[in-house]
């Protein structure tokens, strides 16, 4: 997308604020509790990713800041405005969904410039802002354009453009790239992102697909039947999770069972007593100590593999090799450790064809593993 400025979104400094605030939302489908007291605090120009399973309440939460749901409890705070009881078109908010629900029987013009009509702007203001809108997404020669002759793509963008016409405060996306190939999705994705940037919008993205999620956000908001698990950076959320429905949710992960057996309080350094043998590592966390059983959070990637099982390295595990499947750039390798098995990702596998015929291999665990306390 082209580098245009819109007017009015790069003027404001006051990074830090919040621009939206939830404080303790409960929303009640009859009986049904579907979002048991969410709270969050969204910065100006942040993009907020939530993800978490179906069903989850990512939707529900997005049509309550947009004012499509009424909220049982709690309170919604834009800009320091409370906005439960305001109807959708009062809300600076604008909410673009997965089905983009554009107007069939309009041109792309006509789409985009929709809310400005509603909202009785002058004519002429109206086809000057339009054409604003369809260059900085790169449609200024699809204006006369009906719908229905766009590519998935191209809707994609008149739907972006239509939610920004009336420049709101926060921009609420379901989903906006499921209907797009993979190919198509990952330019989209990147195009959004820049944009966004670039406009410094306030932006709350729902998405079930955490690696999109961890690619396009500022902060990650994982939930989980209707409560909020954990939220953080997405380095944050995939290298320290706070527990085993998260470390699994974003991005495959390999446990094992251990128990601290020392911490060193000056270096960190701390050893995990396992039934495969100790396993040294460098704690980068304090919400363990000596004594506590834990689980070893083993990401795919951070493990060695190596061939042969021989000498006693430090953190070195033998194992058999169950499966070795060579796709180029990586290949996925299962290990059997004692009776647990292991997916270990071997990027740039130069030993191939050797490790195809292998049966014993080594596994070196990371020393930068993160700990999970278990509980009693
Ligand atoms: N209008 C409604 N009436 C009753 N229950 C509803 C309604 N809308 C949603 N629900 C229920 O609320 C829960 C949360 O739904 P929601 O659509 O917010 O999930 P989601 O996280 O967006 O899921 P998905 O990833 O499948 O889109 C679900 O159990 C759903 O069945
Ligand atoms: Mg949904």
């Amino acid at each position: 997308m082209k580098k245009k400025e819109v007017a009015g979104y790069m003027d404001s400094k006051e990074n830090e604020k919040p621009m939206l605030i939830l404080r303790d939302i409960h929303k009640f489908y009859g009986t049904n509790e579907v979002l048991k007291g969410v709270s969050l605090e969204v910065k100006k120009g942040e993009l907020v990713t939530f993800v978490g399973p179906s069903g989850c309440g990512k939707t529900t939460l997005l049509r309550l800041i947009g004012g499509f749901t009424d909220i049982s409890s709690g309170d919604i705070i834009l800009d320091g405005q409370r906005i439960n009881d305001l109807p959708p078109n009062l809300r600076d908010t604008r909410i673009c969904f997965q089905n983009y629900a554009l107007f069939p029987h309009m041109t792309v013009a006509e789409n985009v410039g929709y809310g400005l009509k509603i909202n009785k702007w002058p004519k002429d203001k109206t086809a000057a802002r339009v054409r604003e809108l369809l260059e900085m997404v790169e449609l200024e020669a699809f204006g006369d354009r009906m719908i229905d002759k766009l590519s998935g793509g191209q809707q994609q963008r008149v739907a972006f453009a239509r939610a920004l016409s009336l420049e709101p405060k926060v921009l609420l996306l379901d989903e906006p790239l499921s209907n797009l190939d993979a190919n198509l999705r990952l330019v989209m994705r990147e195009e959004i992102r820049k944009l966004q940037e670039r406009l410094h919008i306030t932006t709350v993205f729902v998405t079930h697909d955490q690696f999109e999620a961890m690619a396009i956000s500022d902060r990650l908001v994982v939930m989980k039947d209707g409560r909020i698990e954990q939220v953080g950076s997405p380095i944050e959320i995939y290298e320290k999770p706070a527990n085993e429905f998260i470390a699994g949710f974003v991005g495959y992960v390999n446990f094992m069972d251990g128990r601290i057996a020392s911490i060193d309080e000056k270096t960190r350094d701390a050893v995990i007593a396992t039934e495969y043998g100790k396993i040294a590592i460098t704690l980068g966390q304090d919400d363990v100590k000596t004594g506590d059983e834990v689980l070893m959070v083993i990401r795919p990637e951070s493990v060695n593999i190596l061939l042969d099982c021989g000498g006693n390295r430090q953190n070195v595990l033998c194992g058999s090799l169950k499966s070795y499947m060579y796709a180029g750039s990586i290949a996925k390798c299962t290990v059997t450790i004692g009776d647990r098995t292991m997916i270990i990702d071997q990027y740039n596998p130069r030993d191939a064809q050797h490790f195809k015929h292998a049966e014993q291999v080594e596994v070196e665990i990371p020393r930068s593993v993160h700990l999970l306390k278990k509980k009693k």
